[in-house]
């Protein structure tokens, strides 16, 4: 057992959360995460509507009676979601740990606490931590620019963004982006972390709702199979290199608007890659620890695995390191 400020603060067993993934964060993933210790994240806005959502968390108490959360990511749009009423569905159906991701979960942040929901704050660079730590959420994530997704322009990788932000905040902190197994667990304890949150290992695990071809697809990819899309807008998405996502980073390159490549990502066009299989149809999202999969396992052996090597490296490993100065 690996017992950090995070497992205390969040009530679970292991350090490791299951970050938000659009069309992915559902409830057959998120209770499978739960029922193996850690902590999952059903994606709000996967669910069309509010009423939606609640019912999807009535689903997944059913296949589970230990704690998850949802993540709500909060996204510049010209027409928003409404916000508010994800956040009302939240709170009324009980949950009491939320991710929330994008944009300063600012506004959100009195109605949590006064319903005691706990808030998990992800960002991608140490000034926004120190911003959450001060707007009053518990707890941050600090994704770095090895993850899939979001990382932010900075390009700065986990092992300066880690311990950097670990200086910064009192906090608990959870490290995310490029972590796929006990070894990345370590480390990231090691740079200051309470543990790790991982998207791209729980993606490709049996319980994840999406296409085996896709999986198989991680499995087959190394650590180079990822584009940058949206480097020209600042708005970097690191995703899954194929077809689509390496024509979007030419045309980008080649001076295109978001008007020449709107056909192209088209968030439709990435569901059904997880829907049909196809893993060239369109944009879906993964990061470089693709290079570190290589296997389908369940959640519960993805979570079993990781915190046994973590524990077997601490207590072997690097104790005997320690001890006798000779590696093992
Ligand atoms: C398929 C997929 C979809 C994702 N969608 C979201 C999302 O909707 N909201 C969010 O906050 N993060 C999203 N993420 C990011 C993850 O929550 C997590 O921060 C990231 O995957 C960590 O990097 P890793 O993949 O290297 O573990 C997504 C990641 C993946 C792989």
């Amino acid at each position: 057992m690996l017992k950090t400020r995070f497992t205390e603060l969040f009530g679970v067993e292991h350090p490791i959360t299951q970050g938000g993934m659009q069309w992915v964060g559902r409830a057959e993933l998120v209770a499978a995460v739960a029922n193996a210790g850690a902590l999952g994240f059903l994606t709000a806005l996967t669910q069309p509507t509010p009423e939606a959502l609640a019912k999807e968390i009535e689903r997944c108490c059913e296949m589970t009676d230990r704690p998850f959360g949802v993540n709500l990511t909060i996204l510049p749009a010209i027409t928003p979601p409404p916000y508010a009423e994800y956040r009302r569905a939240i709170i009324e159906s009980g949950v009491k740990i939320v991710e929330t991701a994008g944009q300063n979960p600012e506004e959100h942040i009195p109605e949590f606490k006064a319903n005691d929901v706990k808030v998990l704050h992800k960002v991608t660079a140490v000034r926004h931590a120190v911003k959450a730590q001060k707007i009053g959420v518990d707890a941050v994530s600090i994704d770095g620019f090895e993850c899939a997704g979001h990382p932010g322009e900075d390009d700065i990788p986990g092992l300066i963004l880690i311990p950097a932000a670990a200086e910064r905040v009192s906090i608990p902190m959870i490290a995310s982006g490029g972590f796929a197994d006990g070894r990345g667990l370590v480390a990231a304890l090691a740079l200051g972390a309470d543990g790790v949150n991982m998207g791209t290992r729980f993606l490709c695990t049996q319980e994840a709702p999406i296409h085996d071809r896709v999986k198989e697809q991680i499995v087959a990819h190394d650590e180079r199979a990822t584009e940058m899309i949206f480097r020209t807008l600042h708005n970097t998405a690191r995703v899954a290199s194929n077809a689509v996502s390496r024509e979007v980073v030419a045309i980008e390159r080649g001076g295109g608007k978001f008007e020449d490549v709107r056909h192209l990502v088209a968030g439709a066009r990435g569901r059904k890659v997880f829907e049909d299989g196809d893993p060239d149809f369109g944009i879906w999202t993964a990061g470089l620890c693709q290079g570190l999969i290589h296997d389908i396992p369940s959640v519960a052996d993805v979570v079993e695995r990781i915190v046994q090597e973590a524990e077997e490296l601490i207590a072997r490993r690097l104790a005997r390191m320690v001890s006798s100065g000779v590696a093992a």
